[in-house]
C-alpha cells in the first residue's frame, strides 16, 4: 500500500514538474529580453536568406561582436523535410515554419530583419540592393545598403530545363505555398471527378496524378499521396478512391540514386504493393493542361492524360546568383553554383562574401544537412575572425607604440610584447569546414521509411516501420523550436485520431 502511495505521489510530482518546466521554457521563449543596440564600431554582416543555411548561421552566431542584418522575401524558416506531409494535410502549414524574428530576438545584439528580395549584389562596392515586393508596401520599398561581410544563403529555385508547360501547368514542391496549392488542386481533381454525370474516361484522367522526378522529393510525395488515399479518401470518396492512380516518372534508370541498391529495391517493391506506378528511363518532354508528353525508353513519345502534374525534378541557381557570379568571371566558372573554398569564402571576393547551402557548388549534395552544418560552421568561424581582427589591431597598435617610445627599456618591453602578438597571429588559424554525414533518410509511405546511416567505416541500410519511427523522431528533434516540435507531434496525433481534412479551402 505504501509503495502504491509513493508511486502515486512520484507520478503527480513528475507531472507537475513537467508542466512547470514546459511553462517556464515556453514563457522564457515568448518573452525575450532587452538586446544590445546597433554598434557603429562593429562590422556589419548582411545575411541573405532565412532557410537552412541562414537560420543555422543566425542560431549559432555570437552577435556581441557584429551588427547583423537579415534580408529575405520570407520572414520565416521552412522545415522542408516535412513539406510533403503538409501537401496532403498530415501536418498544418504553420507547424513547420518558424518566424525569423523568433531566432533574432533571442540574440545578444538586436538583429535587423528585413522582409525583402535581394536583387543585386555589387561585389566591387560591397553593397546589396533589395526591394519589398509584398502586397503592402510603404513609401520606401527599394534601397541599397553596404556590408562588411555578406553571408549569401539564398538557396536554389526549381529546375524546369525550359520544358514547355512546366511553369504554366505543373505544381512545384519547394515552398510552403506550393504544398498548399497542391492540396487545393488535388482536392479539386477529386471534386471535379465527382461532378454529376462526369464520363468514366474523364474521371480516370482527373484522378491520375503524375509526379515528375524520382529523387527524394518525388518519392516522399508519392508515398504521402498514397497514405492520404488509403487512410482518408477511401472513406470520404468511396466511389472514386479506387480510381485514383499515382505515376512517378523518372528520366534515369532508377529512383533515389543517392540510396543503396537494397533500399532502392525496397522502395520499388513497397511502391508496387502501394500500386504506385514507377516509369524509369522516361523523360517528360512537355506538360499540357490535361496531359504530359513522355519519351519512353524505346524512344516513342506518348501523351499521357492526367488531372495534375507535380514537378520535383531538381534545382537550379537563382537569377541573382548568376548575376553575382557573372561579376567574377575569372573565379566563378562552375555553372552548378558558387565556388567556395573550405572556409565558405566565395572565390574572388577577398574575404567579403561567404556562401552556404544550395546556392553553392561543392562536393556535397544540396541538402538541409549540408546547409545547416555550413551555416553553423561559418558562425563559429566569424567568432574566430573577431579574435584574429583583435590580434591584428593589437599588432598595429604595438608597432605604432614601438616607433614612438623613446625610453630604451620601455621600448624593449613593448617590442617583446609586439613579437609575442605577431607569433600568436602567425599561429592563428581558422579551422576549415569538415562535413559530418549523419545519414540519408526518406519516407516512402505506408508508415515505412528508408535510412542509409553511417556505421563504423561503412553504412547501415534499414527500411520499414521501425525506420519510420526513427525518421519521425530524427526530424522531430531536428526542428528548431519547442513550439514546432509540439505542433508537429500534436498534428501527427490529430491525423491519427481524426484523419486528414478533405475540405477544400
Ligand atoms: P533554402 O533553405 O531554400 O533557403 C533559401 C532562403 O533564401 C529562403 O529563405 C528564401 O526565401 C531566401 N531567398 C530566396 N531568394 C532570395 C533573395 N533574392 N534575397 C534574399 N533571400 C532570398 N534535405 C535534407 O537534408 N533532408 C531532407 O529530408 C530534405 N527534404 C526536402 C524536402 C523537400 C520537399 C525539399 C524541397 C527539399 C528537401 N531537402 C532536404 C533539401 C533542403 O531543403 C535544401 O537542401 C535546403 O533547404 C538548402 O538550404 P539553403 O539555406 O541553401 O536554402
Ligand atoms: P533531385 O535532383 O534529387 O531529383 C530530381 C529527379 O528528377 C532526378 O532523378 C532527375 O533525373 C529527374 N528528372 C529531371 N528532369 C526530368 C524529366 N524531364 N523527366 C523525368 N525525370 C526528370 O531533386 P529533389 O528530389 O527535389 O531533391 C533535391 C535535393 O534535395 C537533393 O539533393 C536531395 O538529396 C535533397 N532532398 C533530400 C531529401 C531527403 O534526404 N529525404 C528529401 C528531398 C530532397
Amino acid at each position: 500500500k505504501r509503495a502504491v502511495t509513493i508511486a502515486n505521489r512520484t507520478f503527480w510530482l513528475s507531472l507537475l514538474a513537467g508542466i512547470g518546466s514546459f511553462y517556464y521554457v515556453t514563457k522564457k521563449d515568448r518573452t525575450p529580453g532587452v538586446q544590445l543596440p546597433h554598434d557603429p564600431q562593429k562590422k556589419t554582416i548582411v545575411v541573405l536568406g532565412s532557410g537552412w543555411g541562414a537560420t543555422s548561421f543566425l542560431n549559432t552566431l555570437d552577435t556581441t561582436d557584429y551588427n547583423v542584418i537579415v534580408i529575405s522575401p520570407k520572414n520565416f524558416f521552412l522545415f522542408t523535410p516535412l513539406l510533403p506531409s503538409v501537401a496532403v494535410g498530415t501536418l498544418s502549414p504553420r507547424s513547420i515554419i518558424q518566424s525569423t524574428r523568433y531566432v533574432t530576438r533571442h540574440k545578444t545584439r538586436a538583429v535587423e530583419v528585413i522582409e525583402a528580395e535581394a536583387q543585386h549584389v555589387d561585389v566591387a562596392n560591397k553593397t546589396v540592393s533589395f526591394i519589398d515586393n509584398s502586397a503592402i508596401q510603404g513609401e520606401l520599398s527599394a534601397t541599397t545598403i553596404p556590408y562588411d561581410y555578406l553571408v549569401y544563403a539564398v538557396g536554389a529555385e526549381v529546375q524546369t530545363f525550359g520544358i514547355p508547360g512546366v511553369t504554366e501547368h505543373a505544381c512545384f514542391m519547394k515552398e510552403l505555398h506550393d504544398a498548399e496549392k497542391m492540396q487545393r488542386l488535388f482536392l479539386d481533381c477529386l471534386e471535379s471527378a465527382a461532378f454529376h454525370g462526369q464520363s468514366e474516361e474523364e474521371i480516370k484522367r482527373l484522378l491520375h496524378i503524375v509526379v515528375v522526378g524520382g529523387g527524394p522529393t518525388g518519392v516522399e510525395l508519392s508515398g504521402e499521396l498514397h497514405d492520404f488515399l488509403e487512410e482518408d479518401l477511401k472513406s470520404w470518396y468511396p466511389e472514386l478512391a479506387d480510381k485514383i492512380k499515382i505515376t512517378l516518372v523518372e528520366a534515369l534508370p532508377s529512383v533515389l540514386p543517392m540510396f543503396s541498391k537494397r533500399l532502392i529495391e525496397y522502395t520499388v517493391s513497397t511502391f508496387k504493393e502501394s500500386k504506385i506506378d514507377i516509369l524509369t528511363q522516361t523523360m517528360v518532354k512537355e506538360v499540357k493542361d490535361k496531359s504530359v508528353k513522355l519519351a519512353l525508353p524505346d524512344k516513342t513519345v506518348i501523351d499521357m492524360p492526367c488531372g495534375m502534374v507535380i514537378w520535383a525534378a531538381g534545382n537550379r541557381g537563382r537569377a541573382i546568383t548568376q548575376d553575382l557570379m557573372a561579376q567574377l568571371p575569372g573565379a566563378q566558372t562552375n555553372k552548378r553554383g558558387i565556388t567556395i573554398d573550405e572556409y565558405m569564402e566565395m572565390k574572388g571576393t577577398n574575404g567579403s562574401i561567404f556562401a552556404v547551402g544550395d546556392c553553392t557548388s561543392s562536393s556535397h549534395a544540396p541538402t538541409a544537412q549540408v546547409a545547416s552544418q555550413q551555416g553553423a560552421y561559418l558562425a563559429r568561424a566569424f567568432a574566430q575572425r573577431v579574435k584574429r581582427d583583435d590580434l591584428e589591431a593589437k599588432v598595429t597598435e604595438l608597432e605604432r607604440s614601438v616607433a614612438m617610445i623613446l625610453h630604451d627599456d620601455e621600448r624593449k618591453k613593448t617590442q617583446d610584447e609586439l613579437e609575442g602578438a605577431k607569433r600568436q597571429l602567425a599561429k592563428f588559424k581558422i579551422r576549415p569546414f569538415t562535413y559530418s554525414h549523419q545519414g540519408t533518410l526518406a519516407y516512402i509511405g505506408s508508415d515505412k521509411a528508408i535510412a542509409d546511416l553511417p556505421f563504423l567505416n561503412g553504412s547501415f541500410a534499414s527500411g520499414g516501420f521501425l525506420t519510420f519511427y526513427f525518421w519521425r523522431s530524427a526530424y522531430l528533434s531536428t526542428l528548431f523550436s519547442l513550439r514546432n516540435r509540439t505542433l508537429v507531434a500534436t498534428d501527427w496525433v490529430r491525423t491519427k485520431i481524426f484523419g486528414r481534412d478533405v475540405a477544400r479551402e
